[in-house]
């Protein structure tokens, strides 16, 4: 069952960008000379409700999604949002929801997110310095927050919590060891992920990427190492694991090794428009479908239509000419 598209790859994820809005500022994301006080997010009626999103999703189910992942922006500044985990708990065929935050508003929400019955989370935590945690997420929030959101939410019953660290040369690559120590002893798993150029705002530059091989080598000289199989066709991290047994890695090389060849997601902006890369320049707009009375069929139809027809592959694509095209950023898009 589902829909392939142009180059024979399923539709099974959705990551559903839930507000635009972050009480963060990282660097590498939303840098605030450019997500400044007068910055213009999105109006409250421009974002889709969450019955909305859960009839969205309801279409996407039909053409074999199997997972969503709730983000932003910082998905737990939207109001209530464990009120569309519950909505989406009952959608037939989603067996898998997950949710990425900054961990800041986890001490409130974890046992709410929970009994919404949300899966599993993963929580952004670049840094276990204080100093390098602030100035890469460039806000007053002390890292003992977001160190007390992780803990909340294995309080609340969360069993595999991940973290995401983005590595950047010279600002927090010689933290990836002191970072895996942190989770490893907390039976949590660390993923690094490559630099990557989304949007147009964070100033990327391919010297500030630090390859994944280099942070297995780091981690491995402490730590040794050994490759794990993927846990699914298509997973976006590759996995190690400690031959101690002290749990496992993820390593997200999508600068170095991308990995368009089996990619599975689709992405939904906060205002309802479907994009089937995270590079893309534009989506397509399924608000204006459902708020101008379509049917479901009607809407599932857009969507098996936009994933036919899909030939992305931009990853694996980079290079200079790629680079000058305009694309969205990725806090509007979803993580
Ligand atoms: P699991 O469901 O736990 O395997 O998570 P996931 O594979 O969906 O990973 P997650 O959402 O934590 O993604 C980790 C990071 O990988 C994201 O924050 C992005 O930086 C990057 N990433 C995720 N999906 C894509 C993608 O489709 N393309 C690219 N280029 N990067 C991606
Ligand atoms: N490169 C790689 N990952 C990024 N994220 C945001 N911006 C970037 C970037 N430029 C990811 C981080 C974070 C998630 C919300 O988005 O992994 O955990
Ligand atoms: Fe906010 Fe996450 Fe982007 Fe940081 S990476 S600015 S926490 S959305
Ligand atoms: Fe998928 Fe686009 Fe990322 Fe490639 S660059 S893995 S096609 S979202």
């Amino acid at each position: 069952m589902g829909v392939v598209d142009r180059l024979d790859r399923p539709l099974r994820d959705l990551r559903v960008s839930v507000t635009d809005r972050c009480n963060f500022r990282c660097t590498y994301c939303m840098p605030r000379e450019a997500f400044g006080a007068d910055f213009a997010f999105l109006d409250r009626e421009e974002l889709l409700t969450f019955e909305e999103i859960t009839r969205v999703v309801r279409a996407f189910a039909r053409h074999g999604v199997r997972k969503v992942r709730l983000t932003g922006g910082e998905p737990l500044v939207r109001r209530d949002i464990e009120r569309l985990v519950a909505m989406l708990a009952a959608v037939e065929g989603v067996d898998d929801i997950a949710l990425t935050t900054n961990g800041s508003l986890l001490p409130r929400k974890a046992p709410a997110l929970r009994a919404a019955g949300l899966g599993r989370v993963t929580v952004s935590l670049d840094s276990v310095d204080e100093q390098v945690f602030s100035s890469m997420a460039d806000v007053d929030v002390p890292l003992a927050r977001v160190l007390d959101g992780i803990e909340a939410a294995r309080e609340a019953g969360f069993e595999t919590i991940k973290l995401n660290a983005v590595v950047k040369r010279g600002v927090n690559d010689d933290g990836v060891v002191a970072l895996a120590r942190y989770a490893r002893e907390g039976g949590l798993v660390a993923r690094f992920i490559e630099y990557m150029d989304v949007g147009t705002t964070n100033g990327w530059r391919l010297d500030e990427v630090v390859p994944a091989v280099e942070v297995v080598r780091r981690i491995d000289a402490v730590f040794p190492l050994e490759p794990l199989d993927p846990n699914y066709t298509g997973e976006v991290a590759t996995r190690y694991r400690y031959r101690d047994g002290g749990g496992e890695i993820g390593i997200v090389s999508s600068v170095t090794r991308p990995f368009c060849r089996t990619c599975t997601r689709a992405r939904l902006s906060a205002i309802g428009e479907l994009y089937t890369c995270l590079f893309a320049a534009g989506g397509r707009d399924l608000r204006g479908l459902l708020r101008g009375g379509a049917g479901d069929d009607e809407l599932a139809a857009a969507i098996g239509g936009s994933w036919l027809g899909r030939v992305d592959r931009y990853s694996e694509l980079r290079s200079a000419a790629t680079a000058a095209v305009p694309r969205v950023e990725m806090s509007y898009i979803g993580g």
